[in-house]
């Protein structure tokens, strides 16, 4: 078989040529793919996909985890412009993002790749950047569909979750960007979803995806993730990547001979691959030069706007003119701005903090000391006294903390969320020498703070900044840039504490999503637990009042607006966050969800902003198990206005009309569903034993209200005229 010549040419468009492109067939020619996402990696020579091999130099903006720190989409979408106009001058046609995958765990080893913890964030944020990469002609690929939250074992693992919090929680990120941002292609994942392979998963790819939610581009595997090309492409796969060299392709031939495959699978996966070209026949038309300087200011204005500012007492930030800094900590001179793997770029150049410092200082007022290795090289004890002795001398500390290349990459989830101890540490030696003193956090994943939150008044928190990151810092630090950037994560007291942490990595390749809908903040607010930091946090240098608020009903759209004033003394910007919830439901729900964000423009101080925001009401619906829909509860909804999940500003209501769901009375409703039905209730008046006539709101009814009808049949309730409605109970 694997010696006969493939009789129809167009099964090689359905596989790669080679590692990174497509095979071109006919008048289709061959594409690039290409990661991604928060740079272009175009590998030159050996090809891999975990970012070892080398690759053209392109500029590293942050990697999701910091971008979505800005809760910016217009900021996002200019990142996106920036990186479509990067891969086309780099001859790429698909840019291999975004990584929408909500962060269930912050043990993830992949979080520093994806949004947040919120659906709605990451897919108001993933359709911004999307819609900014397409824009100038080139395709992404939004990944990894779907439900890839961890890193054990991911290739085989099934995650196994409920419809709830599949469609409320895991996919309505991807819904979101498929329905308003239309990538050009879909990236499935490696894993399984109750059991069945993404790639193999005709519920997913086709029904849901194409069916439900109209996505009219095309799925490509990730890379490696197609066991069975014949299954996959019955499933709904169009791309199996990388290429297999053709070794594959005499199976599909025989696959459609024998007619296991359905021809209109390789019309449908042929004609995917030739529209991705068509679409992106503008970009490879446009191959510009890249101003490389301009994308890097770009990059630092960016990443000051992802800058969190955890904690300020005393006004310890910004730092003074004149003030001796004593710089400690090995990233301030070794920076961490990316994560490892397949994301991994070869940045054009590299913003090192100390430097930065010195030039907002002066080389005269800044010491730097290492403090900490993050390979064991050093002696702790000499670096630690070395650092403590630099910041007894000077006026302030700054202390570059967070997690190295080697703590945290694709490939493996985290143990833990411990900051290294070396470094608590070292952060309790310099704040005895030196009580002003700023901690700065670099770190794809969440890391815990508890160890040192009171002890230290400043936290600076950056997640992951890119290449300009230092640059970005020192503006933050330095009081050029106003922070304004917010937690896109919780951050918790004890890992212990977070909603999945007895289901996370899972077992045996199973991975149990049992915290259904009470993912990140939905979980701490739901068991009112303590957190280090809230979602949705972030300081200023100035303060912001909320003011005036209006909830109006106007169609299906609710609209929110409020007054924002800059009360304090310098310029800022300042994020603004709608949380809705009830309490009266017939589902078990968050206190708070998200349903709309926004960012000022900047207010000078004492200037004002009406803010406008909406969202649909269809945002508000929970997916109903039992009809297997969307629902929206009718009644009042508590609408909660805020500079975080935790810190809510002003409340107010909105009235909505509900979707009626009829239920149909069967055998197995219970007697008190079976009474709201008036047909129902009037033949089950007539089956009831003597006396019980009047039984709606009686005592008996309180006992039995609650049972099958098919099982009161055994107390003598099944009289003709309801056999009549409800068909014969036996039959069911
Ligand atoms: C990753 C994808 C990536 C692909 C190509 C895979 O291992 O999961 O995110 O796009 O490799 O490098």
């Amino acid at each position: 078989m694997a010696d006969e010549a493939p009789t129809d040419p167009r099964v090689a468009l359905t596989r790669g040529a080679d590692f990174w492109s497509t095979e071109a067939v006919g008048d289709v020619p061959s594409l690039v793919l290409t990661d991604g996402p928060h740079g272009v990696r175009r590998q030159r020579g050996d090809a891999d996909h975990l970012g070892i091999a080398d690759s053209e130099p392109a500029t590293c903006f942050p990697p999701a985890v910091g971008l979505a720190q800005s809760w910016d989409r217009d900021l996002v979408e200019g990142v996106g412009v920036a990186l479509g106009r990067e891969a086309r001058a780099l001859g790429v046609d698909v840019l291999l993002g975004p990584g929408v995958n909500i962060k269930r765990d912050p043990r993830g080893g992949r979080n520093f790749e994806y949004w947040s913890e919120d659906p709605l964030v990451a897919g108001v944020l993933g359709a911004a950047w999307v819609t900014g990469v397409q824009s100038v002609g080139v395709g992404t690929s939004l990944k990894h569909f779907a439900l890839n939250q961890a890193e054990t074992d991911r290739m085989r693992s099934s995650s196994d979750v409920d419809e709830r919090p599949m469609r409320e929680i895991y996919l309505r990120a991807f819904e979101r960007i498929v329905r308003t941002a239309r990538p050009w292609t879909v990236m499935c994942s490696y894993n399984r979803i109750n059991g069945v392979y993404a790639a193999e998963n005709h519920w997913l790819l086709t029904d849901l995806l194409r069916g439900e939610w109209d996505f009219d581009g095309l799925v490509v595997s990730d890379w490696g993730a197609v066991r069975d090309r014949v299954a996959a492409l019955g499933a709904g796969l169009d791309l199996t990547m990388p290429g297999d060299g053709g070794t594959g392709d005499a199976s599909v031939v025989a696959a459609l001979e024998s007619g296991v495959l359905d021809a209109a699978d390789l019309d449908r996966a042929t004609a995917a691959v030739a529209r991705l070209a068509e679409r992106t026949a503008v970009g490879r038309a446009h191959r510009d030069d890249v101003d490389h300087d301009a994308h890097h200011r770009l990059a630092r204005e960016v990443a000051a706007r992802c800058v969190v500012l955890l904690k300020n007492e005393g006004g310890v930030l910004p730092l003074r003119p004149g003030a001796r800094i004593a710089v400690i900590g090995e990233f301030a001179q070794s920076p961490r701005y990316q994560g490892g793997g397949s994301s991994h770029v070869a940045a054009t150049r590299v913003d090192i903090p100390v430097d930065e410092i010195r030039a907002h200082a002066g080389d005269e007022s800044v010491t730097a000391a290492q403090g900490f290795t993050t390979d064991d090289s050093g002696d702790a004890v000499a670096l630690r006294a070395t650092a403590a002795g630099a910041a007894a001398d000077a006026d302030v500390a700054v202390v570059f903390l967070g997690l190295g290349d080697t703590q945290e990459s694709e490939g493996f989830d985290r143990p833990d969320i411990e900051v290294p101890s070396d470094q608590l540490e070292l952060v309790a030696a310099v704040v005895a020498a030196q009580p002003r003193t700023v901690v700065v956090l670099s770190h794809g994943g969440v890391v815990r703070l508890a160890p040192f939150v009171d002890d230290v008044p400043a936290i600076v928190d950056g997640g992951l900044l890119g290449q300009a990151g230092g640059g970005a810092l020192a503006d933050v630090l330095f009081g050029v840039v106003t922070p304004s950037g917010r937690l896109a994560e919780t951050v918790p007291v004890r890992l212990a504490d977070c909603p999945s942490y007895l289901d996370f990595p899972g077992e045996h390749s199973h991975l149990r999503y049992g915290e259904g809908v009470f993912v990140g903040y939905r979980g701490f607010d739901a068991r009112e637990l303590p957190v280090t930091f809230s979602f949705g946090h972030g300081l200023s240098y100035t303060d912001f009042e909320y003011s005036e608020p209006t909830v109006t009903l106007d169609g299906d759209t609710v609209r929110v607006e409020v007054h924002v004033t800059n009360t304090g003394a310098v310029a800022g910007r300042e994020v603004v966050q709608v949380y809705v919830g009830r309490t009266e439901s017939t589902v078990v729900r968050p206190v708070r969800e998200l349903k709309a964000f926004t960012v000022t423009p900047e207010l000078e101080p004492t200037a004002s902003h009406r803010v406008a925001m909406s969202f649909e009401r269809a945002a508000l619906a929970h997916w109903d198990v039992r009809v297997g829909r969307w629902i929206v509860e009718g009644g009042s909804w508590d609408v909660e206005i805020g500079a975080s999940s935790r810190d809510i500003r002003l409340e107010a209501s909105v009235t909505v009309t509900g979707d009626d769901i009829d239920l149909p009375v069967t055998w197995q409703s219970t007697l008190v569903e079976a009474l709201a039905d008036p047909a129902v209730a009037e033949a089950l008046s007539s089956s009831m034993p003597d006396g019980a006539g009047g039984m709606a709101g009686s005592d008996l009814l309180t006992l039995v209200g609650s049972m099958p009808l098919d099982r009161l049949r055994n107390f003598g309730l099944a009289s003709p005229a309801l056999v009549d409605l409800l068909g014969d109970p036996d039959a069911v």
